[in-house]
C-alpha cells in the first residue's frame, strides 16, 4: 500500500504526527503543499514532533481561496502521475484538504479523509464547504466521535464510515508529560500556571471584520487576568492595518506563534482559553482548561454539551464575563475516543486496502 499524506496548515501538522507514527513501515510520500510557509507555523511542527520531512513542498503559499486550491490541485496532480499512490489521505477541513481530496477523486486513488462528519452548519465559514465537499468525495471516512458518524448517515454516507476517535487527542496524550516537564514557555513569557488566559485568534470572520475583531481585543483587554496571545500572522495584519496594534493594553501579552509543546504547556497552566479555534476547543477539553470560544457556532458541540466551553461570539462584554465565571461542569464524557485513533486508522487501512498489516508483512 502506497499512502500520500497532504498536509498543509498547522493543525495538520499536529495530526500528521500520531498518524504517520501509525502508518510507518508503510511505503509513504508526504506532501506539504505549502498553504503555511512561516517558521512558527510550519517548521517548528516538523522540528520538534517525529513527522517525516516532506518528501515535496508545493510551496503554494497564501493568495486566494481561488488561487491557493487552484494552484494546490495543479500541483499536486502532478505528484499522483509521478507517485502512482492507491490512497490519498487528508486531514480536517483547510484548503489543501480539500485540494487533496478533488485530486484523489478524479483518479484511481482512494481517498481517506481523517475528521469526517464535523459540521458547523454555517455555510460561509470556508472550512465548511472543505469539510463537506472534502467528506462527499472519500472512500475513507475516519470519525473522530459518534455524532460524526451520526451526521454523515444524515447527509447519505454511510460507507466506509468509521470512528476511531480523535487524533489530535492521541497528539495531545502523547507530548502533555513532556510539555509540562520541559516547556519553559511560562518562565521565558513571565506568566505562572493559574495566573493567566491564553487566547488565540485567527477565523476569517473575525479578522476580515473590523468591528469582530475590536470587539474581542475589547473583551479580552477587560479580562480578569493577563491574556496571553500567540498571534496567528493574519490576525497581526489585520491589527497592524486598523492601527489598534500601536494601543494595545499591558494586560494583552502578544507573542510570535509558539511551538506545540509550548502551546500545549501553555494551555494546560492557563486559568481559561478564549478562542475561536478548532483544535485549541477540543485541547483545552483535553487539558481541563475551561474555553470561552469567540464564534457563535461549533463543530465540537460535546465540548459545550459537557460544560467545558462556552460559545460566545465576537462580544466584549460576554467575553469579558465567560472568562470571569465559574464553570458548572458535568462529570467528563470522552466523547472523542480514548487517544488510540490513529492505530485505528492504520489497522482499518490496511485491511481496507488489502494490504497486511505492518507486523505481518514481513
Ligand atoms: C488556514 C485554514 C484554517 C485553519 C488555519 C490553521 C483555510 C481556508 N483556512 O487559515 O481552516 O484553521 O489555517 O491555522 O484553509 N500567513 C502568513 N504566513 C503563513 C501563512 C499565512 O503570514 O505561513 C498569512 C497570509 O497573509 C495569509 C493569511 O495568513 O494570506 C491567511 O493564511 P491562510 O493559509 O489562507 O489561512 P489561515 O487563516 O492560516
Ligand atoms: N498551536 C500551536 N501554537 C500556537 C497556536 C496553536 O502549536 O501558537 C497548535 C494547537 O495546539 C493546535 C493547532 O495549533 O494543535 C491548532 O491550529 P489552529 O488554531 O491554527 O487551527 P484550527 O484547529 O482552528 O484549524
Amino acid at each position: 500500500m502506497k499512502i500520500c499524506s497532504v498536509v498543509g496548515a498547522r493543525p495538520q501538522f499536529v495530526k500528521a504526527f500520531p498518524v504517520s507514527e501509525a502508518l510507518g513501515g508503510h511505503d509513504r510520500v508526504l506532501v506539504h503543499t505549502g498553504q503555511h510557509y512561516d517558521r512558527e507555523l510550519s517548521d517548528v511542527f516538523f522540528e520538534e514532533l517525529p513527522i517525516p520531512e516532506p518528501d515535496e513542498n508545493l510551496g503554494v503559499g497564501s493568495g486566494t481561496h481561488a488561487t491557493q486550491t487552484a494552484e494546490m490541485i495543479e500541483k499536486l496532480a502532478g505528484v499522483v502521475t509521478r507517485e502512482s499512490p492507491d490512497v490519498l489521505l487528508v486531514y480536517g477541513d483547510t484548503n489543501s484538504t480539500l485540494a487533496g481530496a478533488l485530486v484523489g477523486a478524479k483518479r484511481d486513488v482512494q481517498v481517506v479523509h481523517v475528521e469526517a462528519g464535523l459540521r458547523s452548519y454555517n455555510r460561509a465559514m470556508p472550512e465548511e464547504t472543505n469539510r463537506v465537499l472534502t467528506d462527499h468525495c472519500s472512500d475513507l471516512l475516519f470519525a473522530p466521535s459518534e455524532r460524526a458518524v451520526e451526521t454523515l448517515a444524515g447527509e447519505g454516507i454511510t460507507e466506509g464510515v468509521h470512528e476511531v476517535g480523535d487524533v489530535t487527542y492521541d497528539a495531545l496524550l502523547a507530548v502533555r508529560d513532556r510539555a509540562r516537564e520541559h516547556s519553559r514557555v511560562l518562565d521565558r513569557l513571565g506568566h505562572e500556571d493559574g495566573e493567566y488566559v491564553v487566547a488565540t485568534v485567527h477565523r476569517a470572520a473575525n479578522t476580515e471584520n473590523e468591528d469582530r475583531l475590536a470587539a474581542i481585543v475589547e473583551g479580552l483587554a477587560d479580562a480578569p487576568q493577563p491574556v496571553v496571545l500567540p498571534v496567528h500572522p493574519r490576525t497581526r495584519a489585520a491589527l497592524t492595518a486598523t492601527g489598534r496594534i500601536a494601543d494595545l493594553p499591558d494586560s494583552l501579552h502578544f507573542v510570535d506563534p509558539v511551538g506545540y509543546l509550548d502551546f500545549v504547556r501553555l494551555l494546560d497552566g492557563a486559568e481559561r482559553v478564549a478562542t475561536d479555534s478548532g483544535g485549541v476547543q477540543k485541547e483545552a477539553f483535553y487539558l481541563d482548561t475551561p474555553c470561552v470560544t469567540m464564534r457563535e457556532e461549533t463543530e465540537w458541540v460535546e465540548t459545550v454539551e459537557a460544560g467545558w466551553n462556552v460559545l460566545v461570539g465576537a462580544d466584549a462584554d460576554a467575553i469579558r464575563r465567560n472568562l470571569d465565571r465559574r464553570f458548572a461542569v458535568s462529570e467528563k464524557p470522552q466523547p472523542y475516543g480514548d487517544g488510540n485513533a490513529a492505530g485505528r486508522i492504520a489497522r482499518t487501512l490496511e485491511r481496507a486496502v488489502g494490504t497486511a498489516p505492518v507486523e505481518d508483512a514481513v
